[in-house]
């Protein structure tokens, strides 16, 4: 790194409270961005904001719900009180409370609430967000970047996880039509579609066997870790990535 190349800039990381939004968080705090830490999760975001704080970079925690599209305008309108602008959007949150998770299984059991929670969390809440901060971002006329992270469960099938998976389809797909909506304001959109990342609360989950036998499975014979996506997303915010907009980029 080395470098503040985020210097100037504001960037709403939601989910900012999980396993891969700490890392963003707190990369993209050391790149000079003014980052909001937002979360339903609202003590742990606070904690994240405060560690930013006080290694001298600038950040504050939001409380908000995916479901919830008040609170969605919320977080957008406290950005703009807290830091007057928006030049970032990494649409990183996703709907997972164990009651959905555990349940979204195959079709043939599907419980359709079950599937349109999913989908609004990771797919509605998405567009509500961008609906929301885009025309801050339009109104200032510095341009933007909105990063979405997908997930490689998206483009293949499994037994279970089938809204998940689809949802984060329909993420893909909204990445084409956000890009060519905005590329006349300089607005980016780019989408992460992600591997199996060693969160803390992934590796919870593992035995080290089952991870040696995965990282054995992986091309770099190495496991992504949050800190390696953080990387990605910066770089993506970042100037230097200002002729790159509409890819699906798979980590
Ligand atoms: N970790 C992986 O292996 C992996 C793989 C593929 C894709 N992804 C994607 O990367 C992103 C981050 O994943 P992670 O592993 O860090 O997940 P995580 O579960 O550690 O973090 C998710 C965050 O979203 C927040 N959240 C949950 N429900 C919310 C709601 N209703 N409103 C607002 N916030 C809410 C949680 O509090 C949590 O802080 C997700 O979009 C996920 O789908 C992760």
């Amino acid at each position: 790194m080395g470098q503040r190349r985020l210097e100037g800039k504001v960037a709403i990381i939601t989910g900012g409270a999980g396993g891969i939004g700490e890392a963003t968080c707190e990369r993209l705090a050391k790149a000079g961005a003014a980052v909001v830490v937002a979360d339903i999760n609202i003590e742990s975001a606070r904690k994240i904001a405060d560690g930013i704080c006080a290694g001298g970079d600038r950040a504050v925690a939001v409380q908000f719900d995916l479901l919830d599209t008040v609170s969605i305008n919320d977080l957008v309108s406290v950005t703009m009180a807290e830091f007057g602008q928006i030049d970032v959007l990494h649409n990183n949150a996703v709907y997972n409370p164990p009651e959905a998770f555990n349940a979204d299984g195959g079709f043939l059991e599907m419980d359709s609430t079950v599937w349109d929670n999913i989908f609004a969390g990771n797919v509605r809440a998405g567009m509500e967000l961008v609906r929301s901060a885009a025309p801050h971002m339009i109104a200032r006329g510095k341009g933007g970047a909105i990063i979405n992270s997908s997930s490689g469960a998206s483009g293949h099938g499994q037994l279970t996880m089938s809204a998940y998976g689809a949802s984060k389809g329909a993420l893909n797909s909204m990445t084409h039509y956000m890009a060519t909506q905005f590329a006349p304001y300089k607005i980016r959109c780019n989408t992460m579609i992600l591997p199996a990342v060693l969160t803390k609360g992934l590796e919870a989950l593992f035995t080290e066997e089952q991870i040696e036998q995965f990282v054995s499975h992986t091309l770099m014979k190495e496991a992504t870790r949050p800190a390696d996506i953080a990387a990605v997303v910066e770089f993506l915010a970042s100037d230097d990535a200002k002729m790159i907009s509409g890819q699906l980029w798979k980590i």
